[in-house]
């Protein structure tokens, strides 16, 4: 049926506030880390895993970018992460006794699709969708699966598919784990009490929403941004990048802080704002001292910290501070604050916020 926008401008900004919701539908069945929840088969096939090859596009390549890190350092298995418009024509070793997990949120992105049957083509028989659609042609092809429950996405720049894929990728690292003697009884407990907590600790992002846009006004007038992040959030860093470039249309990029010194620090003026996600893990240190790189050449810093952080506003650093600490599943929480940022910069900017131009929702051709 028709979806109403109800008290919201967009549906983009109706979405990132459904993503208390999503997740909560998204784990119900999860009181424990069980290969059942990945389907039939996945009690037979993932205790074997020893490899992973992730496939996806834009957004969906994003989530499998964080999903590595939480792949090796949770379940330590080696996984690699490709776009799937590159794999599908590249000429690779095949690791056939690898797993391929394809995340999509519509299940109908030509690029993963072609990419997944490349994959079975060159003999892997073990995959795995991340997907939102029950009936979509991915869930069809692959062996294995798990449905994210975000509901329908309409804005086409997505967020709640995103941060759905995120928490069932995270489940999919803890089950793993488990599987392979890396997650004990103590740590299942905790990332599950975790898990439970993220919708409530979600809201208790969105509440940031005013302090957001009173940041927007003064992005909506940039040409340019850089998006900085460690370790897990860098790849949260390249999606606030791809989440402002898409509806706002202000040129961003993301780039892992350490390598700030080897170029776009070039470009660092006091035109430019540098979006920092800075929470209290033990990267930090590092991060502070790219700050004052940027600081130094009078750029305008904006940081997204960790309560426990003692990054403090001061000339050109602009804080907002997040509500907890996360733990693992901070990529998820750190996600919101960037969505907001590019929404409410794209409605200073008046643009076409749910249908960006020369964008589609699901491209269903080459
Ligand atoms: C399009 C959409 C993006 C999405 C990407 C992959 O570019 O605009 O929001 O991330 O396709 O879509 P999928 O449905 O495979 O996740």
């Amino acid at each position: 049926g028709a979806v109403e926008l109800g008290p919201f401008r967009h549906f983009m900004q109706k979405e990132i506030f459904e993503q208390p919701q999503a997740i909560t539908d998204t784990i119900p069945a999860v009181d424990a880390f069980s290969p059942a929840l990945f389907g039939e088969r996945g009690a037979a096939v993932l205790p074997g895993i020893q490899r992973i090859l992730i496939l996806a596009c834009g957004t969906s390549y994003y989530a499998g970018l964080c999903a590595k890190y939480w792949l090796e350092s949770i379940a330590r298995i080696p996984t690699e992460v490709e776009v799937a418009s590159e794999y599908r024509y590249r000429d690779s070793v095949p690791n056939p006794e690898a797993l391929v997990i394809t995340i999509s949120q519509s299940g109908e992105t030509a690029d993963t699709l072609a990419a997944l049957k490349h994959a079975q083509q060159l003999g892997h028989t073990h995959t795995l969708a991340v997907c939102n659609v029950a009936s979509s042609a991915m869930v069809r092809l692959t062996e294995m699966a798990f449905l994210t429950h975000a509901g329908r996405e309409i804005g086409v720049a997505s967020t709640k598919a995103f941060t759905t894929q995120l928490t069932a990728l995270f489940i999919l690292a803890a089950t793993l784990g488990k599987l392979h003697g890396q997650v004990d009884a103590a740590t299942e407990a905790a990332y599950l009490k975790q898990l439970r907590h993220l919708p409530a600790a979600l809201n208790s992002v969105l509440a940031l929403e005013p302090q957001i846009i009173s940041w927007s006004e003064e992005f909506s007038r940039k040409e340019n941004a850089l998006f900085l992040g460690r370790g897990l959030h860098y790849p949260i860093a390249l999606e606030g990048a791809l989440k402002l470039k898409e509806i706002s249309y202000i040129h961003a990029e993301a780039y892992p802080a350490g390598e700030l010194k080897h170029g776009p620090l070039a470009l660092v003026t006091e035109a430019m704002p540098v979006v920092t996600v800075a929470p209290n893990d033990t990267l930090l240190e590092k991060l502070k001292s790219n700050m004052q790189e940027v600081r130094a050449r009078g750029g305008q810093l904006y940081v997204f910290a960790d309560a426990d952080t003692h990054i403090e506003s001061s000339d050109g650093i602009h804080v907002i501070r997040m509500p907890e600490h996360y733990g693992p599943l901070s990529p998820i929480l750190h996600t919101v604050p960037l969505q907001l940022l590019a929404y409410h910069t794209a409605c200073a900017r008046g643009t076409d916020v749910d249908k960006p131009r020369n964008l589609a929702k699901s491209v269903t051709v080459e």
